[in-house]
């Protein structure tokens, strides 16, 4: 909740003040039913003492149920569960510490429950005036589409460029294992997966991006908040990407070069698997298939091996000749590598553990296969 708060603010607190007024009222109108209908009823009964408990319940309740996560933008049913489940746990607790600090005769529990009633549909109602009042506000104060970017270290300049083509303004980044950094090209970082949703909900975020990753790479807890807030995030996927495999080259070339990769920061996904094809003769061809999840890295430390690639509408050929040349290929992608040179080396750093049936050896299949899950026809 603290870190809740921290992102919120005072959008935030105006919900725990708001919370606190509905309570007043609740007790305001149950009282008021209680003396005016309520016949033999205890008309020097002092019920002050009896809210401020419930004022304090209630605020713990918001502390440690974190009542008003993401409240500004969740949903309808969402919000109508949370606010249910708020004022259970606050009658339930109430009803105890009353057990434990009075008599019966000192409060009436008719007055309580009434108020907890009431409490439950005037929060439900207020919070949705209020929201719609922020939100208005926000609106007339913006004058550009913002978005919330997600990738790796290496797409983000990338991904930047690409959203400002279509007027959209990044307002927060999160990268996948992102090194700890406050801010990038002027733009804030998020850290914590845990504080993307509350960013989407009280920065009125209107779009979020994923660029560059496979939809596996989405983290539940992004999906969870977007259902919440009923928000879809875009994929902004690509088939293949030619990369630069970052190279450390010597003065004296006697002592080589060294290439390096980092998964899940230079590469989209993480490493699962690596394996390498040698003793290859030139001319030989490998691959005829496509995979349904596996994303990989091919690279070409010795020699030269052609990747064609084939998206079931146009067919592109990468050609890997040396040992900075990274290829990463998305699932859903027909591939075929010939070997340019005798000996070559192909090495692959792949997202998934060997599994026979996430292959589709089949061109007819995969053409079938892409047809239904890739354009969604
Ligand atoms: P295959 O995928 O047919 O190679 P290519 O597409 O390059 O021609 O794999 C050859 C064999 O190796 C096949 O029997 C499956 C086996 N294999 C594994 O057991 N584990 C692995 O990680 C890979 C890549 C292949």
């Amino acid at each position: 909740m603290i870190k809740e708060l921290l992102l919120g603010k005072l959008k935030y607190l105006s919900f725990v003040v708001l919370d606190i007024i509905c309570l007043l009222l609740s007790n305001y109108i149950s009282y008021g039913i209680y003396i005016n209908f309520v016949p033999d009823n205890n008309i020097n009964y002092e019920h002050t003492s009896v809210v401020i408990i419930m004022i304090l319940v209630d605020l713990m309740v918001t502390l440690f149920y974190n009542s008003i996560h993401l409240a500004l933008r969740r949903r309808i049913r969402v919000e109508i569960y949370k606010s249910f489940i708020h004022v259970l746990l606050s009658f339930c607790l109430l009803t105890v510490i009353l057990f434990m600090v009075k008599r019966g005769s000192d409060y009436s529990r008719l007055i309580v429950l009434l108020a907890y009633v009431f409490d439950f549909i005037i929060i439900c109602l207020m919070r949705y005036i209020w929201k719609q009042s922020i939100k208005e506000i926000m609106k007339k104060k913006k004058d550009q589409k913002t978005a919330l970017l997600m990738t790796t270290d290496r797409f983000l300049e990338e991904g930047i460029e690409e959203l400002k083509k279509v007027d959209v303004d990044v307002e927060r980044i999160f990268l996948l294992q992102g090194k700890g950094q406050e801010e990038l090209y002027n733009i804030m970082v998020l850290n914590d997966l845990n504080e993307v949703g509350p960013a989407i909900c009280w920065e009125m975020i209107d779009r979020v991006y994923i660029y560059g990753l496979d939809h596996q790479m989405v983290p539940e807890i992004l999906k969870k908040s977007c259902d919440m807030m009923k928000m879809k995030f875009e994929l902004v996927d690509f088939n293949y990407r030619v990369i630069e495999i970052k190279t450390i080259k010597n003065d004296d070339p006697r002592i080589g070069a060294l290439s390096f990769l980092e998964s899940m920061r230079d590469i989209p996904f993480p490493i699962r698997r690596a394996y390498w094809i040698t003793e290859t003769e030139a001319s030989i061809k490998r691959g005829f298939h496509a995979h349904k999840l596996n994303c990989q890295l091919l690279y070409c430390p010795y020699g030269k091996i052609d990747i064609i690639l084939d998206d079931g509408e146009k067919r592109d050929t990468v050609t890997l000749d040396r040992p900075g040349k990274g290829l990463i290929l998305m699932p859903g992608l027909w591939r075929e590598m010939v070997w340019l040179e005798t000996g070559s080396v192909l090495c692959v750093l792949a997202s998934e553990f060997y599994d026979a049936s996430e292959y589709i050896r089949n061109y007819d299949d995969f053409i079938a296969y892409n047809r239904k899950y890739r354009k969604g026809s």
